[in-house]
């Protein structure tokens, strides 16, 4: 039995870029396009825009009209016009004005947050009616972000899915489910209910009664995400776990149990809205038998029916409403200690994210949401995220909750505060964020301050106080550039960019005590973290020369190693994710702020192995070189040391096929970056004893000429030290070495200049096993690696998105980040490809986006992607799309 259901209402809108007459009431013109959600008002170009492009007033508009399958609710159900037909938009960028026939129905003003309004009665009588969307995206609305310089795009359009959802009349109108007392012997599933009592007021007066209400929770356990794909694949609305996947062991039921619910408001008590109640339920057994927790390595995750039933005056009972919610049980505690999870103590490795893509914006359905995900947790091995600087999609937060990513996420804004309406405006969004997501396990932490703005002890008392008032459970916090600021949150949350990676000495971060003052103490246990760090301090693009891309690796190592050794800190968050297209007054001029450690298409940059080196070896070998060792590429010829991110114990390095040595971490090393589980290995002696091995000198004076040469490779020839001079006299004095060798052999190990490349193999080893390796230096014809998120796309509430990334590599498989290479692609079947068709690579890498069209329809249809770097062989990537959609309208 369902009793809500949602109807995706995401196909068929008509799209105008003006609201006029014509869009309010219906009357379709030809120079309107037929468009499908999530949607963007204009598809912006990779870079080089202006932002003057997504701005304006748009309209929407389309038909519905019902059709009986939408009434069809089962038999120990409600009467038909016992129902609410609720309007639901996930996302709006930036204020919606939505019309019915014509007639005005309501307005919700912020891009962030999911709204909802009643469908007028009537609407429901089987003929077509017209729904039309006046969207406002200037950014000069009276609202946040806006008001001043912001650094990001803000985009716009009906951006996230539509839906109609039917709901009783007299319903469960909030709720929110969670865990309490989890770590003690008396574990708590707690309720939190509001209840609409509009039916029962009408009956009411005709003598039907509500007392003796039961409520009936069912708790069952969700299985735990084992491959990204399948979860995907799962459409949430129509599984009903208990019932798919019957007599399957991971589906237990932990909990069913009714209980009277008579407490409240509500008509007798002359108000419509009964509660809010809570109502505590004990969890039955202890953790680890019939349920578990949920954290970071395994989320586990709980779906909780309840079933609202009532008896009216004939003695009948009646399924008045019926909610299905998915939880995570949990505690999360920050304090002047730290972070605890569930009493542990969890440093947060986490990052930022924006939620653009290239091309379309803010507009993706729910696979690239999840991909950046899964890319977060599984791909860079990080346990964190901060949602900067807005609440998004909920598809990409219940990625969060079912890969076990912990999430600080926070109200719009970018530094500035604006007037009172303003400011009314920045309140409004704190209570949806709460209200909308707080359901979210995976959430830890509220951002109550806008990002980086000055202290406001009025407003923030208040978004603090809303935050309190609709959770109980969670901390709050908010990201500040000022030292010593006013405290009202929980936790002390810095964007420390301290770090120049010039200064001598520097630590990496802050001291917590330099940046709090006396306000995080251990008497009041606020928390403190570094919710931004790196970013601006220095752009790099995937195509900027070898040394700054190894410079940008270096500095997120060492930041993230100061604050992975920095006990009162709770975690760090870098900035950032990925490049992202930004306003004229940021960026490199470009539109683009290149601070990600991937870039716009999630290709990864090199400091993306800083945080991936960090993983466990068991979750697969991971294992990059800060040079692509093309002695050209360097002032002078001299490469210097190579670094090299990798979790496996050593490496053993090979010269055209002779083993040069194996190096290790030395104490150095693990003292230098104390704060990382896997620091870098520096090799800064490419020579080994080849000198020994190939030239035949005895050991020491191998030994002494290989110095000799070190001290060129890093000073160079011309600039040697003092040292190096006494020690290269020696040699020729009394050891019959000749300046000629040095020169012969400077550039045969060293240089390479004047000689053949040196073809450089890097071996990964645990012990004396082989991990993996890579060929550095193999030359030959580029070729280009195409990868793609997943094979398999799902018509289902609306179209689908694969990512399709690609690189340009030689013949030993290495990136060839100077390839600004031509790649044409075209399709057959049923996708389409967002954006232009050709594009050049940047930085090597390139990427692209698929996107499932309507003919699709027919399940298992299949299509090809065929893609061609101009002068290699085409390449066919296969997809297959399967087929969940279900038209009502
Ligand atoms: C911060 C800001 C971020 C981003 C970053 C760049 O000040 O909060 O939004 O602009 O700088 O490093």
């Amino acid at each position: 039995m369902m009793i809500r259901k949602r109807f995706p209402l995401n196909d068929h809108w008509w799209f105008a870029a003006e609201f006029n007459e014509a869009m309010r009431l219906g009357e379709i013109k030809e120079t309107w396009q037929q468009v499908r959600l999530p949607h963007s008002v204009v598809e912006t170009p990779y870079n080089y825009f202006s932002e003057a492009r997504y701005q304006g007033i748009w309209g929407y508009g389309r038909t519905i009209k019902w059709s009986p399958a939408a009434f069809d609710i089962g038999e120990d159900c409600l009467e038909s016009n016992e129902w609410d037909w609720i309007l639901r938009f996930e996302g709006a960028a930036h204020s919606a004005k939505v019309y019915v026939d014509g007639q005005p129905i309501g307005q919700h003003i912020g891009g962030y947050a999911a709204f909802e309004f009643s469908l007028p009665e009537g609407v429901m009588n089987g003929e077509p009616h017209w729904l039309s969307v006046e969207l406002d995206s200037r950014e000069q609305l009276n609202c946040p972000p806006f008001g001043h310089v912001i650094d990001y795009l803000t985009y716009g359009g009906l951006y996230r899915e539509v839906a109609i959802e039917r709901r009783p009349k007299s319903r469960i109108t909030e709720y929110y489910a969670y865990g309490r007392d989890l770590l003690t012997a008396n574990p708590k599933l707690v309720f939190e209910i509001r209840q609409q009592q509009e039916a029962y007021i009408q009956s009411g007066a005709e003598g039907l009664h509500i007392s003796g209400d039961e409520l009936r929770f069912e708790l069952i356990a969700l299985p735990l995400a084992t491959d990204l794909d399948g979860w995907l694949a799962q459409s949430k609305e129509s599984e009903d776990p208990k019932e798919a996947k019957e007599g399957a062991e991971q589906w237990t039921v932990v909990l069913d149990e009714t209980v009277p619910w008579t407490q409240g408001g509500g008509p007798l008590h002359g108000s419509p809205i009964r509660g809010p109640q809570q109502i505590t339920l004990s969890l039955p057994g202890s953790k680890g038998e019939l349920w578990q927790l949920w954290d970071v390595d395994a989320p586990y995750r709980y779906r909780l029916k309840v079933t609202c039933i009532q008896t009216n005056a004939a003695g009948d009972t009646i399924v008045v409403d019926q909610i299905v919610v998915d939880l995570g049980l949990r505690e999360a505690q920050f304090t002047e200690e730290g972070f605890f999870l569930n009493g542990k103590k969890t440093k947060l490795t986490g990052i930022n994210r924006h939620q653009s893509y290239a091309y379309v914006g803010y507009a993706m359905p729910r696979g690239p949401q999840w991909q950046d995900a899964h890319i977060i947790k599984q791909q860079l091995g990080m346990n964190a995220v901060r949602t900067a600087h807005y609440p998004q999609s909920h598809h990409f937060m219940e990625a969060c909750d079912v890969l076990g990513i912990l999430v600080f996420t926070e109200i719009p804004g970018w530094q500035h505060i604006g007037d009172q309406e303003w400011q009314k405006h920045a309140l409004a969004m704190a209570e949806e964020m709460v209200l909308d997501y707080r359901q979210h396990p995976s959430i830890i932490l509220w951002g109550v301050r806008i990002n980086e703005s000055l202290d406001n002890e009025q407003l923030y008392r208040a978004t603090n106080d809303l935050a309190r008032k609709h959770d109980p459970l969670r901390q709050t916090g908010g990201a500040r550039y000022l030292r010593n600021s006013q405290l009202l949150e929980d936790v002390y949350a810095f964007n420390d960019f301290t770090y120049n990676g010039v200064a001598k000495g520097q630590k990496g971060i802050l001291p917590r005590g330099k940046v709090t003052g006396e306000k995080v103490t251990a008497k009041n246990h606020a928390g403190y973290l570094v919710s931004e760090y790196n970013g601006h301090m220095f752009p790099t693009k995937s195509f900027d020369p070898v040394s700054h891309r190894a410079e940008h690796a270096r500095r997120h190592a060492h930041v993230l190693s100061a604050i992975g050794g920095e006990k009162g800190v709770a975690g760090g968050f870098a900035w950032c994710l990925f490049d992202y297209n930004t306003h004229k007054d940021f960026g490199s001029g470009d539109g683009i702020c290149h601070h990600g450690v991937l870039d716009l298409f999630r290709n990864e940059k090199l400091a993306a192995a800083v945080y991936s080196s960090q993983k466990p070896i068991e979750e697969g070998l991971v294992l990059a070189v800060d040079s692509e060792v093309h002695i050209g590429d360097y002032p002078g010829g001299a490469m210097g040391p190579i670094t090299v991110y990798t979790n496996a114990e050593s490496l053993r390095l090979y010269q055209n096929g002779t083993l040069v040595g194996q190096y290790k971490r030395d104490a150095k090393a693990l003292q230098k970056y104390r704060g990382l589980k896997h620091p870098p290995i520096v090799l800064d002696d490419l020579v080994g004893n080849a000198l020994a091995v190939g030239e035949g000198y005895s050991d020491q004076k191998a030994e002494r000429i290989k110095r000799l040469l070190l001290a060129g490779a890093k000073f160079g020839t011309d600039h040697l030290p003092f040292w190096a001079w006494i020690l290269a006299a020696r040699l020729v004095l009394f050891e019959g070495f000749r300046p000629s060798d040095g020169l012969r052999l400077f550039s045969k190990y060293i240089g390479n200049w004047g000689d053949a490349m040196t073809q450089y193999t890097f071996l990964a080893m645990q012990g004396e096993t082989e991990m993996g390796r890579i060929e550095l230096g193999a030359g030959g014809e580029p070729r280009l690696q195409v990868t793609v998120d997943r094979p398999r796309l799902i018509e289902g509430e609306t179209y689908d998105v694969a990512c399709v990334r690609f690189k340009s590599v030689d013949a030993g498989g290495m990136g060839l980040p100077y390839d600004q290479g031509v790649v044409s692609m075209s399709v057959e079947g049923p996708i389409e490809i967002i954006g232009p068709s050709v594009v050049a690579l940047q930085g090597g890498m390139g990427g692209t986006y698929i996107k499932t069209s309507r003919l699709g329809r027919e399940d298992g249809a299949k299509a090809q992607l065929r893609i061609e770097r101009q002068g290699s062989a085409q390449q066919i990537i296969e997809f297959i799309i399967g087929n969940e959609s279900e038209e009502v309208f």
